[in-house]
């Protein structure tokens, strides 16, 4: 993509980097409204998003709950790695799981199992579900084992084709989901069993997966190509890290991995990139965190399908307070995408958004996507729980460089580079807090995505391809700033879209 964004190109030669607050869109003639936009993108070479926000590998803000509700609303989660190697392939099948129509390869289990093995089965592997289809010795199926056998069952000694009941609720294989739903809806049943031929299995509809599918609005799930959710997963930068993660995240069907650290343009990252590249050339790697053109164009050479910008803008983030280092969101994204113009790998610009704007300014900047944290913290499906204080409820927020996330979890260490050092030698590069409390995130996330094409129609651009290439900026001043926020006036009406100029 060849564009150029004539403030930004003054800025880069005057030498003065900018940020989000410094600028507005240029409003164009449109003969499109926020409706008609169509708001989809990519976060890395391969996958796909239907609106361009991706929520933080951050332990306050991405686990399964946050990644299911990002990908059903069309975005992305990226799960967080202060969790052990299995514990966040653990996270990753949640996600994967949560949206099974067919099951095509059920977890099965042997008629002479007992009880007991197949719960410990269940225990180790993570499972979430009780039900599962049960095969005789010559792998012929003949009967569910299923959650009210498991809580009824005093004696868990006993094996399972002693426990199963007749007769069984079945299907061919080849019946629809709508019907699958009707029948397993008048049957109260929990699970139907697809047979094919001689008693053989080909599958199984779980009525919970078939109901939501069925009922929900899912035109708008951001899935694969088997309609199950896409999901993201951090790693570290380093060898150890980044292949004991990978072993158990490509088990679990893992999407998209983002080698996640503060500084992306560095040996160690590159060297695993490439070598990450090599072993699993169809996954989806996204590389980061960079801040400069020439680091974007390595990562891109290294391999990356993607590459994540932001140095310093998070909200949490003390980097360039501690270690003097970092460049402006807005001219990071410019110098980064521009540099990528002849690659085709996309970016995203991840921190330092404040309000929905942010985001159109982002994207017309030269970003693909945004990540954010803040903006998504504080929310039903962020880990973590409410608190109270002074009469209102909050959620903790805290940077992965803060020096709880370091104290608590190596992951946080590493992405500082801070080794083994010992909790007095730590240096933090980020702090600790509370977000207000923000309900449900479908809700905020409307929001957020209604802004944006509220700026797409203002500038006349129908898609994100075509905001990049058209969207011009002013650059203002802080009387612009300070006009552009409500003023001169107490303010008694709350928007749920405007957070105020001071986002504390
Ligand atoms: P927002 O502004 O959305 O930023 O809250 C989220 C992004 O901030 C980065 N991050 C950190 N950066 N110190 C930093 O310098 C930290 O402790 C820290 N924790 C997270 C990260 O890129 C995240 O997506």
């Amino acid at each position: 993509m060849h564009y150029r964004k004539g403030t930004l190109d003054k800025a880069e030669k005057e030498g003065i980097a900018l940020t989000f607050d410094d600028v507005r869109l240029i409003p164009a003639y449109s003969e499109i409204l926020p409706d008609e936009v169509n708001l989809s993108s990519r976060f890395s070479r391969n996958i796909p998003l239907k609106i361009p926000i991706v929520s933080a590998a951050m332990d306050t803000i991405t686990e399964y709950k946050m990644a299911i509700e990002m990908a059903k609303n069309g975005g992305l989660g990226i799960i967080h790695k202060n969790l052990s190697p299995k514990d966040q392939a653990r996270q990753v099948s949640k996600v994967k799981h949560y949206l099974n129509g067919k099951i095509e390869d059920p977890i099965c289990v042997k008629y002479d199992d007992t009880m007991e093995e197949v719960l410990n089965m269940r225990e180790a592997k993570g499972y979430t579900f009780h039900s599962f289809p049960v095969l005789d010795a010559d792998g012929k199926f003949i009967g569910v084992v299923t959650k009210s056998n498991f809580t009824f069952c005093n004696d868990l000694s006993k094996k399972v084709k002693d426990i199963i009941k007749t007769p069984l609720l079945t299907a061919n294989e080849n019946i629809t989901i709508e019907d699958a739903y009707k029948i397993l809806l008048e049957n109260e049943k929990g699970i139907l069993p697809l047979i094919k031929g001689n008693n053989e299995l080909s599958g199984i509809y779980i009525f919970s997966d078939v109901k939501r599918i069925v009922t929900e609005n899912s035109g708008m799930y951001n899935i694969d190509s088997s309609g199950k959710l896409i999901v993201g997963a951090a790693i570290g930068g380093t060898h150890k890290d980044a292949f004991d993660r990978l072993e158990e995240l490509v088990k679990s069907k893992i999407d998209v991995v983002v080698i996640d650290t503060a500084h992306g343009h560095s040996k160690n990252v590159i060297e695993t990139l490439k070598e990450i590249k090599q072993q699993y050339p169809q996954l989806d790697v996204v590389a980061g965190n960079v801040a400069t053109g020439e680091a974007a164009r390595d990562l891109a050479k290294a391999g990356a399908d993607g590459v994540k910008v932001g140095m310093g803008p998070g909200s949490i983030c003390t980097t360039r307070i501690i270690a003097g280092i970092g460049t402006p969101q807005l001219s990071a994204i410019y110098r980064c995408t521009r540099a990528l113009s002849d690659y085709d790998v996309p970016v995203c610009a991840d921190g330092g958004l404040k309000n929905s704007g942010d985001i159109t300014i982002a994207i017309a900047g030269g970003a693909d996507s945004v990540m954010m944290g803040n903006m998504l913290g504080g929310t039903d499906e962020s880990p973590g729980d409410v608190v109270i204080l002074e009469n209102r409820r909050w959620k903790k927020y805290r940077g992965m460089g803060s020096l709880s996330a370091m104290k608590e979890h190596q992951g946080s260490k590493d992405r500082y580079q801070q080794g083994e050092r010992k909790t007095k030698d730590l240096i933090p590069e980020g702090i600790g807090g509370l977000i207000p409390y923000r309900g449900k995130l479908a809700d905020i996330l409307g929001q957020y995505y209604g802004g944006l094409k509220s700026g797409m129609g203002y500038t006349g651009t129908k898609s994100i391809e075509e905001l990049q290439e058209k969207g011009q900026f002013d650059r203002i001043t802080n009387n612009g700033l300070n006009e552009s926020h409500p003023h001169d006036i107490f303010i008694t009406e709350d928007s749920q879209n405007y957070r105020g100029k001071s986002n504390a």
